[in-house]
């Protein structure tokens, strides 16, 4: 019926809710595209978990996917299944932006910064061990490929979205082998796109002028190794008012994964509370992803103004409404 299909994976506590009021949201803006909901439980096969083949077979099929939040368990047990997404797909690049949300007041306005999160090695390779009883090494590993690969992506991004700067994030002072690897492709990357203009900071200065003074990171694309992008993605959510207003995508060569990056809100799970916006803004940027952007502008334009109106925003938000009602409100507005 010449619908897109993509892949939704609702995910646990709050996410089902969220997940319904993007689907919601989707269908009254008559989105052309269909849902093919699955579940990602890990199951156990030959002593090891494993996301469920349905699962993984829709994504290569559709080759794209809107995720909810996923539990992680801290310290032990099994490997993130987040993680394994990303693996498991190679979504080498991870788009996070964060820009302020008008008429939602934070202690900074006028925040626009964009992210590009090395998605695949780094400090989350994963490889660790016990060295001798009271000594852990966990493995950071950096790539020459994967630096490439990811600064290649950053450069583009900068020129698709008329930023035309990439700051290189790093901390190659100190880890002169493996960040000093990161830098140097991304140096050595620069070179291919001689129209866009490139520099680099070390991490903590980088942190420090960031909460100063955000306006330096207007109109660049800052590229950095994975557990900086982790960190000081946060650190960028914190200022426009957190993470249940910052989108996420998780872009690979064969697939994509647009997710929020909150937590599962076990408090208030299933109470229609949860603010679905983080959710909504990634499904919004897999909208652009799949070059359906007028559907995106009006959606995300609506939600924006429910929020800017604020009569019907959710607590975390300081307001009263539901979850539902501040759907209805979204829909309303389209
Ligand atoms: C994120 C999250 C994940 C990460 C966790 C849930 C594995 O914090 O997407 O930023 O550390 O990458
Ligand atoms: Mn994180």
């Amino acid at each position: 019926n010449g619908n897109y299909e993509v892949t939704l994976i609702p995910g646990d506590g709050i996410g089902p809710e969220i997940s319904k009021s993007v689907e919601r949201i989707f269908s009254a803006a008559q989105v052309p595209i269909e849902w093919e909901s699955v579940d990602v439980t890990p199951i156990l096969r030959d002593g090891k978990t494993v996301i469920p083949d349905e699962a993984l077979n829709s994504i290569l099929r559709t080759k794209i996917a809107l995720k909810g939040p996923l539990a992680t368990p801290i310290g032990k047990g099994h490997v993130s299944l987040n993680l394994t997404l990303r693996r498991t797909f190679n979504l080498y690049a991870n788009v996070r932006p964060c820009k302020s949300v008008p008429g939602f007041a934070t202690n900074y306005d006028n925040v626009d910064t964009v992210l590009i999160r090395e998605n695949t090695e780094g400090e989350y390779s994963g490889i660790e061990h016990e060295v001798v009883n009271g000594v852990m090494q966990s493995i950071k590993l950096i790539t020459r490929p994967a630096s490439e690969r990811v600064a290649r992506f950053a450069f583009a991004h900068a020129i698709a979205t008329g930023r035309n700067h990439v700051t290189v994030v790093h901390k190659a002072n100190i880890m002169k082998l493996s960040d000093g690897l990161f830098l140097q492709a991304c140096q050595e990357v620069a070179r291919e796109f001689p129209q866009v203009e490139f520099d680099e900071i070390l991490l903590d200065r980088a942190c420090l002028q960031i909460v100063q003074d955000p306006s330096h990171y207007r109109n660049t694309v800052m590229v950095m190794p994975n557990l900086y992008g982790d960190i000081l993605s946060d650190m960028c959510a914190g200022l426009i008012g957190g993470l249940g207003l910052t989108p996420s995508g998780n872009i690979g060569r064969d697939a994509s994964i647009f997710e929020s990056v909150h937590g599962t809100g076990p408090d208030i799970a299933g109470l229609d509370k949860a603010n679905p916006t983080a959710l909504l803004l990634s499904s919004c940027m897999m909208l652009r992803h799949m070059n359906l952007n007028s559907f995106a502008d009006r959606i995300e334009d609506a939600a924006l103004k429910t929020i800017a109106e604020g009569k019907a925003i959710t607590a975390d938000l300081g307001g009263k409404a539901s979850n539902t009602q501040f759907t209805d409100a979204i829909i309303a507005k389209l």
